[in-house]
């Protein structure tokens, strides 16, 4: 039987990228899933800390993405939803496969270098900026493969930019198994799942992705925005100064991402829905308003549902939910561990 993981960082309200980038994935493969396949996400608050967090807001913040995914349609009833940090088990496959993971490997990694801020070939030339960085955020694939692996996932789906982990995740049940395992499936290597929304761009700055952790507000939609907020943002973002439609993601990186947000709400490629356009004579501003409406549309009822459930029985509600969830988890995870300990002779 299928099992389905997926992890979200709670840093944040999620954005548009997020939804439709993953979040909406999930919530589809939970819909269409067989009677007999599991569906595990988790908030990964482990992920977060290897970036400095203020104590109050990430208590917050992991309510607030435990109360979107909810809000999206995920159902607590048939997907087991729970905090990274409530199952120990995640942690401890951690620093086993730590202890076969390759250290060339994870300094490869594209996040770990732009972290170092490093273009792909440089040489490290400030070694006093290296040495500030901290550990966690070296070996935070490691805690990503031992999410996926723990819960014997068979499918991970996720953006674009999560790819990279996704194949160091094989590669560590690889080891294991060849190490551990005579061959044996000990642990199983998942396949990426990656969503038709692989990449939605800030609307600030085309050629980067929409992130939570870019400084303007303004490059990014978030769930809870309203229809008003979200006009303004698309109508305010940032194309080029050829007011016609033509798909180009090289050279006109603004339009082309709209188009792409487009294409994925009226189900037609891009460069279709330009040259219908073109054709019809459209400027920018009509390309805008559509994206709009179909943003406003595929978010339509996410804010409010998002507001009643943060408020729902004094928060009691999203604490059952996520003890409920933890639960769950544990047990799913104690199975993966009690075969990997033996296995290790522990
Ligand atoms: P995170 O929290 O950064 O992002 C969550 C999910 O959203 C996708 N995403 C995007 N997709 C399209 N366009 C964008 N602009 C965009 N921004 C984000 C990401 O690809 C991801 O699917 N390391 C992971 C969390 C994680 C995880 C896991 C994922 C931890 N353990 C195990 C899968 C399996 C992360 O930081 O995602």
């Amino acid at each position: 039987a299928k099992v389905i993981f997926s992890g979200i960082q709670p840093t944040g309200i999620p954005h548009l990228g997020n939804y439709l980038g993953a979040l909406q994935q999930w919530k589809r493969m939970q819909d269409e899933a067989a009677p007999d396949t599991k569906l595990i996400y988790s908030v990964v608050d482990l992920h977060a800390i290897t970036l400095p967090q203020q104590v109050g807001q990430l208590r917050q913040w992991r309510r607030e993405m435990l109360a979107a995914l909810l809000a999206i349609g995920l159902d607590p009833q048939r997907s087991v939803i729970f905090y990274q940090s409530a199952v120990q088990a995640h942690s401890e496959l951690m620093w086993i496969l730590s202890c076969t993971a390759s250290m060339g490997y994870l300094s490869r990694m594209t996040q770990w270098k732009s972290k170092l801020s490093l273009s792909e070939n440089a040489s490290v030339t400030d070694e006093k900026a290296k040495s500030a960085l901290k550990l966690g955020l070296f070996s935070y694939p490691v805690l990503q493969a031992a999410d996926i692996l723990v819960h014997r996932a068979t499918h991970v789906p996720v953006g674009e930019d999560q790819r990279q982990h996704l194949e160091f995740a094989r590669e560590c049940a690889t080891n294991f198994n060849h190490s551990f395992g005579n061959g044996s499936k000990l642990l199983v290597p998942p396949e990426t799942i990656l969503s038709p929304a692989k990449r939605v761009m800030s609307l600030q700055s085309p050629s980067s992705k929409m992130s939570k952790s870019d400084p303007n507000p303004a490059s990014r939609i978030l769930l809870t925005d309203s229809p008003s907020q979200i006009r303004k943002k698309i109508l305010s973002a940032l194309t080029d100064s050829t007011n016609a439609v033509t798909y180009d993601p090289i050279s006109r990186p603004g339009v082309s991402n709209l188009l792409s947000l487009l294409s994925l709400f009226e189900n037609k490629k891009p460069e279709e829905l330009a040259a219908k356009m073109a054709s019809q004579g459209a400027k920018l501003k009509d390309l805008k308003e559509r994206v709009a409406e179909g943003v406003v549309k595929a978010m339509d009822g996410v804010g409010e549902r998002f507001k009643e459930i943060m408020a729902r029985d004094g928060g009691k509600y999203l604490e059952g939910v996520a003890e409920d969830g933890a639960s769950k988890a544990r047990e799913s995870a104690d199975k993966t561990m009690r075969i990997v300990r033996e296995s290790m002779g522990m």
